[in-house]
């Protein structure tokens, strides 16, 4: 949920770790802070409020301060404030820390701590790793300590696998001692951490957004891992000192890719980036000259999802809604029995699991933890467990038996948008490869395939309609409760029209299978509701306009998302938004652009922060 970074290198490490923590601002933003070591001094400049505000508090950088943490928080325990702000030391002063994640035993261990006369000074449950690693280096440096540090292990480490032994919860830890100047250690359990390697200098980073401006080598440690860094190289072992190897990654995306390229947020840049992330995303696997599809990463699983008699989805969010509409399409196309559920929900409610049960987790983050929690339920529980995840090598992706990525490249804004598409994409492309292996022809497959390879160039067109969407934002957003309904393929797009305007301009919005209006919402209706109507042409399209009917009776305002030439929905639009035709089950991937083009103008018209909205956060890596 928050960014961590440190830095160790031959360059003063303030400049470095505010941009890198820009980089990462996108992941919680309430407060911030940076701690730097020169002379045997930690330094800590923390407030609340964003990354800008805490550069106006900080000195003039140092090119004596080569090693630092710093922290971008997304609050979890302790309110959003400048005392309860990252880094947090111990009492001593000695040791600092940056978190990302919660502990859980943080309670017993400040009473345990206190009861050792240690002082707090947050409410934060960070404060109790650094008094507890704080605690035992201090025991050991006295000698009172029973287990001494092996003579081979420095005190620092060795204080640090002593506090992790003792933590319940998740972290992204990166740890300073002042005692040593030239080492900075990380660990990783729940939380991501990835370390950048340079040219004599390393990054720890949450996520690689942070590090590719200044490296593209890049480890990820696993869980219950940590590595402790030195001017000479870095040393990775399990947390109960265990030596591991890891292997060196290129990471994928360009520095180019994570700018914001001219566009007034991310948000706008990734929504107009989705026919090239789409390209990209089916670029080799769609097979035009043999109707195949090629998702070498399921390969080995697809004979397997052939034959499941349950296959689960389970994500969060906007990955739920993409989920969604994966259901439909693996029952449609490859009459798949297929559940979605939320996975907050999934791993609490004692579902069946069975021999054969097939679960796919699908993440734009890979770290969301209600979904890697309920990725890492369904394995125990013996599941053949996949991934469809945007970020490589995030936890999901590394938890889960095999996956495919989406290759959208880097989603920076809150507010999913190339990643919903890209999932669908993927979704699609899957659920053809399996109908075609069960029941329908290469011909049926090779239409479908010819008709996903146009939906890049369609999304193109709905997007030459962006100042028309933002004239119906304007003309709507003084009201406060929008509907949003759909049928069939449509009504999980409703769904995440309803989350995008809410999440980002902050206008309650109810999104709505269109029939179920008349079972009680339609109650909501009064003079002037915008209603957002997806009524493309299909199988439900005259069920769908006796829904607008019914509306339009009550005075609502009608927003319709149509079928370019549709010339009889004009009659009961109020305002008309058009999409290119194309086969229903491919149709979410075009419909949601005029939806995510309108919660955008909404938001940036009524002067909310539309890459960092209120209250979220970009990976919600916290249950
Ligand atoms: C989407 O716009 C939201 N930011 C949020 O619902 C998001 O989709 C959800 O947190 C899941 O994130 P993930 O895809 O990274 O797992
Ligand atoms: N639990 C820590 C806090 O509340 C870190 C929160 C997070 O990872 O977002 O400060």
């Amino acid at each position: 949920m928050c960014g961590i970074v440190g830095y160790l290198g031959r360059k003063a490490a303030q400049p470095i770790l505010i941009e890198a923590l820009k980089r990462l601002e996108y992941r919680g933003y309430d407060s911030a802070g940076i701690a730097t070591l020169s002379d045997g001094v930690i330094k800590i400049k923390k407030e609340q409020g964003k990354i800008s505000k805490l550069e106006e508090i900080l000195d003039a950088p140092s090119n004596d301060e080569k090693l630092g943490i710093a922290h971008t928080r997304w609050a979890t325990h302790g309110k959003p404030n400048q005392l309860n702000a990252h880094p947090h030391s111990d009492w001593t002063g000695k040791i600092a820390v940056v978190h990302n994640g919660i502990i859980e035993n943080h309670a017993t261990l400040k009473t345990w701590l206190s009861s050792k006369a240690v002082d707090f000074v947050s409410e934060t449950d960070t404060e109790v790793i650094a008094n507890l690693i704080g605690y035992f280096y201090s025991e050991v440096n006295s000698g009172k300590d029973h287990t001494q540090a092996p003579p081979d292990q420095n005190k620092f480490e060795w204080s640090v696998q002593r506090a992790l032994a003792e933590l319940h919860g998740t972290y992204g830890l990166a740890i300073l001692c002042a005692d040593f100047p030239k080492m900075l250690i990380g660990a990783k359990k729940g939380s991501p951490l990835i370390l950048g390697v340079g040219e004599g200098e390393y990054i720890l980073a949450s996520d690689a957004a942070a590090i590719v401006e200044h490296t593209q080598k890049a480890i990820y440690l696993s869980n219950n891992e940590m590595v402790t860094i030195t001017p000479d190289g870095f040393n990775t072992k399990t947390i109960d000192n265990v030596a591991v190897s890891k292997e060196l990654h290129q990471i994928e995306f360009s520095l180019e890719q994570i700018e914001i390229g001219g566009f007034a947020h991310y948000m706008l840049k990734e929504i107009f980036e989705q026919p090239e992330a789409l390209k990209t995303c089916m670029g080799g696997r769609i097979d035009r000259q043999n109707n195949r599809i090629k998702l070498g990463g399921l390969a080995s699983y697809l004979r397997e999802l052939t034959r499941t008699k349950h296959l689960i989805l389970t994500a969060c969010g906007t990955a739920f809604h993409a989920s969604l509409v994966g259901e439909f399409l693996f029952e449609h196309l490859a009459r798949i029995p297929t559940e979605t559920e939320y996975a907050s929900e999934f791993r609490y409610r004692n579902p069946i699991i069975e021999d054969q049960t097939v679960v796919i987790s699908i993440s734009q983050s890979g770290e969301t933890a209600d979904t890697l929690a309920a990725a890492e339920y369904a394995k125990e529980r013996g599941a053949t467990v996949l991934g469809i995840v945007n970020v490589v090598g995030s936890s999901i992706a590394r938890t889960t038996d095999a996956g495919i990525y989406l290759h959208a490249g880097p989603e920076i804004g809150v507010a999913s948008t190339k990643a919903f598409t890209a999932q669908l994409a993927v979704l699609t492309m899957l659920a053809i490869e399996l109908g075609r292996r069960k029941n329908i022809s290469d011909t049926e497959a090779g239409r479908l395939i010819e008709e996903l390879s146009a939906i890049p160039e369609k999304i193109s067109r709905i997007l030459k309609q962006s100042e028309h969407i933002k004239e119906i934002a304007s003309a709507n957003i003084k009201k406060n409760n929008w509907l949003f309904l759909g049928r069939g393929f449509n009504y999980p797009v409703a769904l995440e029209g309803a989350l995008k305007l809410k999440e980002i301009s902050y206008i309650h919005a109810e999104g709505l299978p269109a029939a179920e209006m008349k079972h009680g919402p339609i109650a909501l209706i009064s003079n002037g509701t915008p209603a957002v109507f997806i009524a493309t042409l299909g199988p439900q399209y005259d069920k769908i306009l006796g829904n607008i009917s019914e509306v339009r009776a009550r005075g609502g305002k009608i927003i319709v998302v149509a079928t370019e030439g549709d010339e009889s929905i004009k009659q009961y639009a109020d305002h008309l938004i058009t999409i290119p035709e194309a086969p229903e089950m491919l149709q979410p991937m075009l419909t949601v652009l005029p939806l995510q083009i309108l919660a955008y103008h909404a938001a940036v018209l009524r002067g909310k922060d539309v890459d960092k909205p209120r209250n979220l956060a970009k990976s919600v890596t916290v249950e």
